[in-house]
């Protein structure tokens, strides 16, 4: 099933690069102007699960752009095609295919490939993360001011701004330094790869989070709600870290009262 993933990600990932820069159809979704979709992210998604149907014909799949394809299999894919299309859209070199899959619920295999670094993170449940098949390890850093850590915006802060500039303020101030990729799962697997130090976004997909959470926990990172309580990728916020400086994100979350 590895194989499986890490096939359908690069060949995914090939394609979707090929075509970055170049004129594409984009077009809003979701009701919101700025959350974006274009013929590539349906292609990718296309490739990838007739990739794996063509193995596994009676697995459920949980992809971003053709919703959820229950059969009522034990094994379930949940596919984001293209995570970063807004930088996609731009030409911005930074987007990944993101592939992980549950066996019950329980997320086994999670695979991230950037076409553009060729990079390729996978993880399997309890064997460990991988970067283009070498082990990786979150990064040692004791406080959170001299930890560098990364954010994301949700599509709908216009309508729903949460509290994200606060937290974002408040990390500039506690923090040796903050940054916005805009890519969820890259975010996670720089936290695993020890590059970012902590990771938090208030509004999240499970597609955005599944493969990159696994390759984060197997990589010795702490994932959990933005109060440090033990959460799932089918919850909307998520708290990220290398675990040493896990606490002093919640304290720094809790400044501002309510989630999000
Ligand atoms: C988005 C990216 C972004 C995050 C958004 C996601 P998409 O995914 O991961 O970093 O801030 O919340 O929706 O739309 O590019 O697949
Ligand atoms: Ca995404
Ligand atoms: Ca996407």
């Amino acid at each position: 099933m590895l194989d499986l993933a890490i096939e359908a990600a690069t060949e995914a990932g090939r394609m979707i690069k090929m075509h970055s820069g170049r004129a594409m159809k984009v077009e809003s979704k979701s009701g919101q102007e700025t959350n974006l979709v274009t013929d590539l992210d349906r292609k990718a998604e296309e490739l990838i699960i007739r990739t794996i149907k063509k193995r596994y014909h009676n697995h459920d799949f949980l992809a971003e752009e053709s919703g959820s394809h229950e059969t009522k299999s034990d094994y379930r894919w949940v596919i984001d095609p293209i995570d970063g299309t807004t930088n996609f859209t731009h030409g911005l070199p930074i987007y990944c295919v993101s592939i992980g899959l549950e066996h019950r619920g329980e997320l086994i295999l999670g695979v991230v490939y950037d076409p553009n670094r060729d990079e390729l993170f996978t993880a399997e449940k309890g064997k460990g993360a991988f970067l283009n098949k070498r082990p990786i390890r979150v990064s040692g850093t004791r406080t959170l001011i001299e930890a560098l850590v990364v954010t994301g915006f949700p599509y709908d802060v216009r309508s729903n701004p949460g509290h994200v500039v606060q937290h974002f303020n408040n990390f500039l101030m506690a923090a040796q330094a903050v940054r916005r990729l805009g890519s969820a799962a890259l975010d996670l697997c720089y936290v695993a790869a020890g590059r970012f130090d902590g990771y938090w976004e208030v509004t999240l997909n499970p597609w955005d989070m599944a493969a990159g959470v696994l390759i984060l926990e197997e990589a010795g990172g702490k994932f959990t709600d933005l109060e440090g309580f033990p959460s799932t990728i089918h919850r909307k916020s998520l708290l990220t870290s290398n675990g040493i400086i896990h606490e002093q994100m919640v304290e720094v979350l809790k400044r501002v009262k309510g989630e999000g």
